[in-house]
């Protein structure tokens, strides 16, 4: 079964004139610990896409299954903590709320539900991120590669079984998009996590394992390694 399917996934916006259909009945399967890349011109749906993928939008018409779960078929509440424990996000411009330290960052995710923190977890995450010696620091008070590994480690806190990224590399130079790409990858991969990632960048599109081109809210073309 795959852990991740959406099946003619629509999603339009505005009205009548004005009407834009950003996606036409998409579908897709993802299967279990895949590194799956989305590719394509500006503009062309990939982050409406990750969005529903997600569970933070809504389709105009068709389903999002994620483990066999109707994720639009549940009320919105319900989805909420469904989508905190099951899937990570990370973004381009990193969404870190600036009064807060980078662990109050990081266990976000966690207050939210009332959870409770796991320590031992949470020091893993900061290491194997190399953040450890960054816990006390501000948003402001760190470098950009620093600020994306506390959003990574926001994303992984809740041990979700999916990571979505959407360009998580594109506010970096090269170097650290690489070194930031690198750990995400491999922090993913030993988890055993489903990667779900959208890129500009043709040397990280070509790491994954399934890439899917999007164009004008279609699927154009599908390569897999
Ligand atoms: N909230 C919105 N309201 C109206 N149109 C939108 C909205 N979000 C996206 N769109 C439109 O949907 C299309 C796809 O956008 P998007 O998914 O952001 O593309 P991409 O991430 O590939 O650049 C574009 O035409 C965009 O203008
Ligand atoms: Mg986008």
């Amino acid at each position: 079964m795959s852990v991740l399917a959406c099946e003619q996934l629509t999603r339009s916006y505005g009205q009548g004139e004005a009407k834009v259909t950003a996606l036409h009945a998409i579908t897709i399967n993802i299967e279990a610990g895949q590194f799956v890349v989305f590719t394509g011109p500006s503009g062309s749906g990939k982050s409406t896409l990750l969005h529903l993928l997600g569970g933070l939008d809504a389709p105009t018409a068709g389903r999002v299954l994620v483990e066999g779960k109707d994720l639009y078929a549940m009320p919105e509440k319900h989805r909420s903590v469904f989508r905190r424990q099951t899937f990570g996000f990370v973004f381009q411009s990193f969404n870190l709320v600036p009064v807060l330290t980078a662990e109050e960052n990081i266990l976000m995710p966690l207050l939210l539900d009332g959870r409770k923190v796991d320590r031992g977890w949470l020091d893993k995450l900061a290491h194997m991120l190399g953040i450890a010696d960054r816990m006390t620091h501000l948003p402001g008070q760190l470098s950009g590669g620093q600020q994306q590994r506390v959003a990574i480690a926001r994303a992984l806190i809740n041990r979700p079984r999916i990571v979505f990224a959407d360009e998580p590399t594109g506010n970096l130079d090269t170097a650290t998009g690489n070194e930031v790409l690198a750990l995400l990858k491999q922090s993913v991969a030993e988890l055993g996590n489903t990667l779900v990632m959208i890129t500009h960048d043709p040397a990280i599109a070509a790491q994954a394992e399934r890439r899917i081109r999007v164009v004008d809210g279609r699927l154009a073309e599908e390569v897999i390694r």
